[in-house]
């Protein structure tokens, strides 16, 4: 047989999805796709990622505007710039005759979604959107079973995206997802996957969403919740640094590395390991050479430790608590996206849906609840597991369907699932194929339209009929 020749492409945005997701997926799978050419404006990313790649130094862009004045340098462009600046690198690549795998949000507004995918029609090019749970075991086996129809007709779902209240306050109160302003509403920036699950589920039978309605608020996030005496950053001698959850040093030196390494869930972490990594370094330096999970906590170097500093030292994730945003009290900061929000839906062949978002889980994960006419379907898609087990209405027999131990290989993120669109997306570039991918642009957009009608009824205390919502557009 003959070897296959890698595909190769251009990172736009090199942070947390474009140099440690793709980047890394195209390091470990150098057969499969080549990293080329590069635009990022943060000079110690930028230098990193032509590093590891070995990209030309004409190959590197800081903006992605420098990068696409040039004529074409690759076969495909992935786009990893933060939400606002989504639409406007996607239509010069697609003009250009790229094809795109595109982060999600696909845009920030309706009339940037129709603009997106009216392009893709004109141009012929392949827009795939990272919408990364579709591909993941989990909803996979979802999906396979109601296609066999032993669910038999969807009458309702309950499903929940159960934020871990450190992920929540990590993303959505410190860090890029905090305001709607510079990114996009929670629903949009986090939940677009969930309607975009939902849309996909009941679509399977020939459902269409009809009706949307959604409440939700910032409720516990606010400085009328800030503790007397807390300082606007934790590392200014919090009065409550011992019974704050949120206090920074602890979450980014000890909680989320040794959950992450143990890949246990709950947040029952050895109150001995914490009080040693922040209050006594040197001695939790020493230990770690006699006790191996020490060693492996101190020399963790995943998300989202990854997010605030490039020094993984005790000292350079210290130093950057001290002064970028990840160090800021979570009851003082800027933030003012929703931290709940449900949301109800009503499809054409009367299905009927919830959906709840919520940034106070003990550990991170999606539950499903999906009863039909000849079974019930319950599962659980945690970070230290994935269940899904039927219970059947006639036999009365319980049965999983799915019983994994999820791993933390950076490259297979959302269970498997970045591994599996980077996958399947690198199959199409070269095989030509002819399949509409999984996860296109038009696809996308009706999820999106759900998503944008959701927080429009939040916001206006209104229940949305979608098609007259997406005829505005
Ligand atoms: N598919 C998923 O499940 C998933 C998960 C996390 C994030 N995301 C999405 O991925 C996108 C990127 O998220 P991230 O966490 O990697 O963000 P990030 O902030 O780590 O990375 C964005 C990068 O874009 C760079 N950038 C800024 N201006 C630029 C310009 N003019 N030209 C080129 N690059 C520029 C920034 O310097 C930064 O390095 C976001 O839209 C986010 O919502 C998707």
């Amino acid at each position: 047989m003959k070897p296959k020749i890698p595909i190769s492409a251009a990172i736009i945005g090199a942070g947390n999805r474009g140099k440690d997701v793709y980047g890394n997926y195209a390091l470990k799978n150098p057969e499969e796709i080549k990293i080329v050419a590069v635009a990022e404006p943060d000079p110690i990313r930028l230098k990193i990622i032509s590093q590891d790649h070995n990209i030309p130094l004409a190959y590197q862009f800081k903006t992605w505007e420098d990068f696409f004045k040039k004529p074409k340098l690759a076969e495909t462009v992935i786009i990893c710039t933060q939400d606002q600046m989504h639409t406007q690198p996607a239509l010069k690549a697609i003009e250009q005759g790229y094809d795109v795998l595109l982060e999600k949000p696909m845009a920030v507004t309706p009339t940037d979604c129709v603009l997106l995918v009216e392009s893709v029609k004109k141009n012929k090019s392949q827009l795939r959107i990272a919408h990364v749970l579709r591909y993941n075991n989990f909803f996979q086996t979802i999906y396979s079973f109601i296609k066999s129809g032993k669910l038999g007709d969807i009458i309702t779902i309950d499903h929940r995206e159960n934020v871990s209240y450190y992920h929540y306050a990590h993303s959505f109160v410190r860090g890029n997802w905090s305001q709607e302003k510079t990114s996009s509403p929670m629903i949009l920036a986090k939940s677009c996957h969930d309607l975009d699950i939902l849309y996909w589920l009941v679509a399977i039978q020939g459902g269409h969403p009809q009706k949307i309605s959604s409440f939700g608020s910032l409720r516990h996030f606010h400085k009328g919740n800030a503790p007397p005496g807390a300082p606007e950053r934790c590392t200014d001698g919090c009065p409550v640094m011992d019974s704050c959850k949120y206090y920074a040093p602890r979450i980014y030196i000890s909680i989320i590395p040794l959950l992450h390494v143990v890949q246990k869930g709950g947040s029952g972490v050895p109150k001995l390991m914490v009080n040693l990594a922040v209050n006594y370094p040197s001695l939790f330096k020493r230990l770690k050479n006699i006790i191996p999970l020490f060693k492996k906590v101190e020399e963790y170097e995943g998300w989202p430790v990854n997010t605030i500093t490039e020094n993984f030292s005790f000292q350079g994730r210290w130093d950057a608590l001290c002064s970028g945003p990840y160090g800021k009290c979570v009851y003082q900061t800027s933030n003012d996206v929703v931290d709940h929000q449900v949301t109800i839906i009503e499809f054409n062949n009367q299905t009927t849906a919830t959906f709840t978002m919520h940034g106070f889980s003990y550990t991170e994960g999606r539950t499903i609840r999906i009863d039909g006419t000849k079974a019930t379907l319950l599962g659980q898609a945690l970070d230290y597991g994935n269940t899904i087990k039927i219970y059947d209405h006639l036999t009365g027999k319980e049965e999983f369907i799915l019983r994994t131990k999820m791993d933390f290989e950076p490259e297979s993120g959302h269970g498997g699932g970045d591994r599996l669109l980077i996958k399947s997306f690198i199959e199409s570039i070269r095989e030509k194929s002819p399949v509409e991918p999984l996860t296109s642009a038009q696809e996308s957009l009706e999820s999106h339209m759900m998503a944008f009608a959701a927080e429009e009824s939040r916001k206006k205390n209104l229940v949305i009929n979608l098609d007259e919502f997406k005829s505005r557009f």
